[in-house]
């Protein structure tokens, strides 16, 4: 039998259309769809055609941010797209423009926003539309009117900050969340679990990193980027059953712009206590490591939307750094293995032709 083939269109609303993340991946799905690209970092191409995932060529995107910068000059401004590659797609970028953000009393912008979905769903004949939370870190009151209206307008939410958005109110759309696991992160929930295995007792993990960006600029103050260091400390010890010294800090250093680098001195004992030690040093572009992600996200949230998926999908797990569970009362799954077994167990639970 041949997969079913959606002909629909699928519409991603996104909170933070002009930041670097969102204008990363604008400008990636246009260049893949010109052929000026490959498809290198998407997780989802592979199960492209095995599950009829939509075409990049189908997914129309809009969204809303109050820089309101045409998404030409957003993505020159983010800078991580190289500039030569940019020309043919330049008319095209240039004519999606951000609306307005919902602005007013913060008890009512959901219904702002859920006037805007229902417009954008209408006027370009969608069948589905995903809304991206993609707002700065701190930006919680607001996720959570964005959240408010992706359920108001039934309509997926992919919470790629990590703001916490009201999920418990959210069981009637399928949702994911909470916070993009790009780098060092990602890297922590695949050495750590290692270690365990092999019984080495890790005795501190000091984590650092240099940021440039203007997510820098917000996950490096002491304050308001206090959610992003709770999101990239509190995994280690669920993983490992024990607290280990573990010391995470982000530095912003806007001469490295997009580039981040992360550097992760980890102390660990084996057999006869004694002491060993393993360093990795990550040279990363923290947009171009993102953006694929938000659209495996999208993609695969279209498929869960199919099947009648509702409330959070714990098989995305993969892509956060404090994946949601259905039951709040069981510990996360963190470890990249587990997370990449319980992918693959929905993708096949859900493959076309499976008795
Ligand atoms: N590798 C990564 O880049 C990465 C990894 C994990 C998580 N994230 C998360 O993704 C989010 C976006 O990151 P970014 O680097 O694109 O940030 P960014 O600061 O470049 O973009 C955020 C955008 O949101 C806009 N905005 C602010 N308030 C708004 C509102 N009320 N409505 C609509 N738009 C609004 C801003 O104008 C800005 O353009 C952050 O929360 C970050 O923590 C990023």
């Amino acid at each position: 039998m041949l997969p079913f083939v959606p002909m629909k269109r699928i519409g991603i609303c996104i909170a933070g259309l002009d930041g670097a993340v969102a204008s990363t991946m604008t400008a990636g799905v246009s260049l893949i769809r010109r052929g000026l690209v490959g498809t290198e970092g998407l997780v989802s191409e592979a199960f492209r055609e095995s599950h009829a995932l939509v075409g990049l060529e189908s997914l129309v995107i809009a969204g809303w941010d109050p820089r309101r910068e045409d998404l030409h000059t957003a993505v020159l401004r983010n800078a991580v797209v190289p500039k030569d590659l940019l020309k043919s797609a330049a008319r095209e970028l240039r004519a999606l423009k951000p609306w307005k953000a919902p602005s007013g009393a913060a008890s009512r912008r959901h219904i702002q926003a859920a006037r805007d979905i229902e417009r954008f769903r209408r006027q370009e004949g969608l069948e589905t539309v995903i809304v991206l939370n993609l707002l700065p870190t701190d930006a919680k009151a607001d996720s959570i009117a964005y959240a408010r209206a992706a359920a108001e307008t039934g309509s997926p939410f992919i919470n790629f900050t990590p703001s916490e958005c009201g999920e418990e109110s959210l069981s009637a759309i399928p949702t994911c969340g909470r916070d993009g696991k790009t780098g060092q992160t990602w890297l922590k929930s695949v050495l750590a679990p290692a270690l365990r295995s092999r019984a080495l007792r890790i005795k501190g993990w000091f984590s650092t990193n240099l940021l440039g960006n203007e997510d820098g600029r917000v996950v490096g103050h002491p304050v308001r980027g206090r959610s992003k260091i709770r999101s990239k400390t509190r995994l280690l010890g669920d993983m490992l059953g024990y607290e280990p010294f573990h010391m995470v800090q982000i530095n912003y250093y806007p001469p490295r712009g997009d580039d981040k680098e992360s550097w992760d001195a980890i102390d660990f004992e084996g057999f006869l206590g004694l002491p060993m030690q393993l360093k990795v040093n990550g040279l990363w572009r923290d947009s171009a490591l993102a953006a694929p992600m938000c659209i495996d996200l999208v993609r695969f949230m279209d498929l869960a939307c199919r099947h009648g998926g509702r409330g959070p999908q714990e098989w995305l797990g993969f892509f956060f750094k404090s994946p949601c569970r259905r039951d709040p009362r069981l510990p996360a799954l963190h470890d990249f293995h587990l997370q990449e077994m319980a992918l693959l167990e929905y993708l096949a639970s859900v493959r076309p032709g499976r008795r």
